[in-house]
């Protein structure tokens, strides 16, 4: 009796042995339970709810390398859906886990879900958010690094280490007060704070900043060089960041290594990711601020919302004071622009593969699609204000288009999204795009609006090819960078200027393009990329994933799912083939010791 049993678990071994062997290849699994609910916080002196990932505001960093495979298992705590976007995260062959409504049915308040995806031939920083009904204006959101493998060398040397800071406006109402304020078409006005990791400024003038704020404190050593990975997950607001006395030596912009180059300061719009090396050869006779201040407004209004963190050396002798470093002149409108043309991608760096990023020749590769998209100030459509794309506001269907496609539901969306402003009246409408698998799409984007707009692609890098003032024509393509513009996800667009970018759509999905820029989006300036392989094969997408939540028509294909979950929290953990390996030979040794 005892014999068998012990042949039947070897036997069940060997298979399991050879099923992991084959699932798992040779990458990587990590496993997060992780717990989306309200905190009380004070970012800026004043008690406030805010959404924290684990009772942390801002959340836990995702550090994972290339090719790892993702679990993550989201219990929805908030009492409103919930739906997390991995900002940058290309989900190659798997738009089922983006994370935004023409993909997902959103996680109902007290229910679960589990993303899995893999960071597939990705390297560098990226953020993830809570992407549903302006709730990043409250938090919920966190860093995710994409660390090389270690065959492939990062070309730097080794920080001494790696600082994730999220800088963004912030306002003391929540996100369910800002969004209505949107929808009447009320300004956001100056925001209360520009926050540093969740936390309001230092008290670098007693007029300005009142008594009684907790801020954020970096602590380094001397002579050593530190990563710092830097995001704007604010609302609206464009900001400059800098370092008194200190060099930002750019290298890295949503997963593109970039040509090394030292700033002293970078604006850095809605949803953009920079890593900076910035080395301690500064004397210590005091601190140092860290600066985020707003972009392009009136600056005696917006002077209260300057954020302000403390860079403080183990030998310091004292607290930072005097004025702040300088910010660039807010009259000077080619200052950012250029900035901005100037960063480059380093063309002879490998990345998340060992060819040189630049082996990727896209300024040969022949334009297959044009899209001129032109964004508009809110206006009122059917007595609603709405922003639009090419005359269009989108409409999210309660039936995700990516559902509707996979069922074959008709009448949800329409594939015949503009390629240029139509001359018609503007309208709300679920008009996605036609992407042409393995094409290569250009796409301008025409800002009408008063504000500097942030455009994002989800699935895919774009590569920055030009931007200017004025109107885009064809011949402005004469001024195009084809040779290292750099590959990024996340692009600005200034007021009454254009910006173009080209992508390669080989990626099958449907996938969001959207501005990042919060109340704009809330009001329909966005559109969904279809991209789909006329050819009928399984290799170049994912099946629906088992777990899919089912909504708006499809609602009656949804289990019960009354029961609730409790996580504790653990810490996350990490399941090599190797440890599964161990594990069973473990499992067989002992076996074979006991009978
Ligand atoms: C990420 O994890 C690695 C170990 O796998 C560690 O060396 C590194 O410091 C971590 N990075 C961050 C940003 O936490
Ligand atoms: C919800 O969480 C439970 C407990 O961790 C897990 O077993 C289940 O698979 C999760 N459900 C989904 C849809 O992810
Ligand atoms: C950047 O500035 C630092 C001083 O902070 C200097 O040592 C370094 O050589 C500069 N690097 C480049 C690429 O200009
Ligand atoms: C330290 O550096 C600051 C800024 O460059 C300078 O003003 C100050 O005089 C220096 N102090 C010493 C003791 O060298
Ligand atoms: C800037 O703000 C100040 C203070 O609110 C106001 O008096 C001034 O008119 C504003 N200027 C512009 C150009 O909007
Ligand atoms: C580009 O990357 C290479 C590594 O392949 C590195 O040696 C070089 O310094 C980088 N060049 C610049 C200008 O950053
Ligand atoms: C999308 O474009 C392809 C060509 O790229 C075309 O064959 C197809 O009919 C178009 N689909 C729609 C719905 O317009
Ligand atoms: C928006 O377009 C109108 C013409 O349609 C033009 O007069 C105006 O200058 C544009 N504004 C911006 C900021 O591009």
């Amino acid at each position: 009796m005892l014999s068998t049993l012990h042949s039947a678990s070897l036997f069940s071994s060997l298979i399991l042995l050879s099923i992991f062997n084959y699932a798992f290849a040779e990458d990587p699994f990590v496993f997060y339970d992780w717990k989306v609910s309200y905190i009380t916080a004070s970012p800026f002196g004043v008690k406030q709810q805010v959404i924290a990932v684990n009772g942390q505001f801002p959340g836990p960093i995702l550090n994972v390398t290339t090719n790892w495979n993702v679990v993550i298992n989201i219990k929805n705590d908030l009492d409103e859906p919930l739906l997390l976007t991995w900002n940058g995260i290309q989900h190659r062959k798997n738009s089922w886990q983006d994370g935004v409504l023409g993909t997902n049915c959103p996680i109902p308040a007290g229910w679960n879900w589990t993303y899995e995806f893999q960071v597939k031939d990705q390297i560098g920083s990226f953020f993830y958010f809570a992407s549903l009904n302006f709730q990043r204006a409250s938090g919920g959101y966190g860093g995710i690094v994409i660390n090389n493998r270690n065959v492939i060398p990062v070309p730097f040397g080794t920080p001494d280490g790696d600082i994730t800071i999220f800088i963004g406006d912030w306002y003391t109402k929540s996100h369910k007060e800002l969004r209505k304020d949107v929808e009447n078409g009320i300004d956001l006005g100056v925001p209360d704070a520009i926050l540093f990791n969740g936390l309001g400024p230092y008290r670098y003038d007693q007029a300005l900043v009142p008594d009684g704020i907790g801020y954020h404190t970096i602590n380094v050593e001397p002579g050593k060089t530190y990563r710092l990975r830097v995001h704007n997950v604010g609302i609206a607001t464009s900001l400059n960041f800098r370092i008194q006395n200190h060099n930002l030596l750019l290298v890295e912009t949503e997963g593109s290594y970039t040509v090394q180059q030292n700033y002293t300061n970078m604006d850095i719009h809605v949803g953009q990711s920079y890593s900076f090396l910035v080395t301690m050869d500064q004397n210590a006779s005091s601190d140092y601020y860290m600066v985020a201040s707003p972009r392009f407004v009136n600056s005696s209004a917006w002077a209260k919302a300057t954020g302000v963190a403390i860079l403080h050396y183990s030998n310091s002798q004292g607290p930072a004071s005097g004025p702040l470093p300088d910010p660039p002149n807010d009259l000077d409108t080619f200052f950012s622009m250029n900035q901005a043309r100037s960063i480059r991608w380093n063309v002879s760096a490998g990345a998340a593969r060992p060819n040189p990023q630049g082996s990727f020749r896209y300024g040969q590769i022949t334009v297959t699609d044009v899209y001129v998209l032109l964004n508009r100030p809110a206006e009122l459509i059917d007595g609603k204000y709405r922003t639009t794309l090419n005359g269009i506001s989108y409409l999210a269907p309660s039936t995700p288009l990516k559902l509707a496609q996979q069922f074959n539901i008709p009448g949800i969306y329409k594939i015949d999204f503009p390629n240029r402003l139509m001359n018609r009246p503007p309208k709300v409408d679920t008009s996605i795009i036609n992407g042409t698998y393995r094409g290569f799409m250009e796409i301008i984007f025409q800002n009408n609006d008063t504000t500097v707009q942030s455009y994002h692609l989800d699935g895919y890098a774009f590569f920055v090819v030009g931007m200017d003032y004025g109107v885009w024509t064809e011949n402005s393509r004469g001024t195009y960078n084809k040779w290292d513009g750099v590959a990024r996800c996340t692009t600005q667009v200034f007021p009454g200027a254009w910006t173009a970018i080209l992508v390669s759509l080989d990626n099958v999905g449907i996938w969001n393009l959207r501005t990042e820029n919060l109340n704009t989006w809330y009001l329909g300036q966005e559109v969904y990329v279809n991209v789909v392989n006329p050819e009928i094969t399984d290799k170049t997408e994912l099946p629906l994933p088992d777990n899919a939540i089912y909504c708006g028509v499809l609602s009656s294909l949804q289990k019960d799912r009354s029961q609730r979950v409790r996580f504790s929290g653990a810490p996350p953990l990490t399941i090599t083939r190797r440890t599964i390996l161990f594990a069973l030979i473990t499992a067989l040794i002992t076996a074979f010791i006991s009978s």
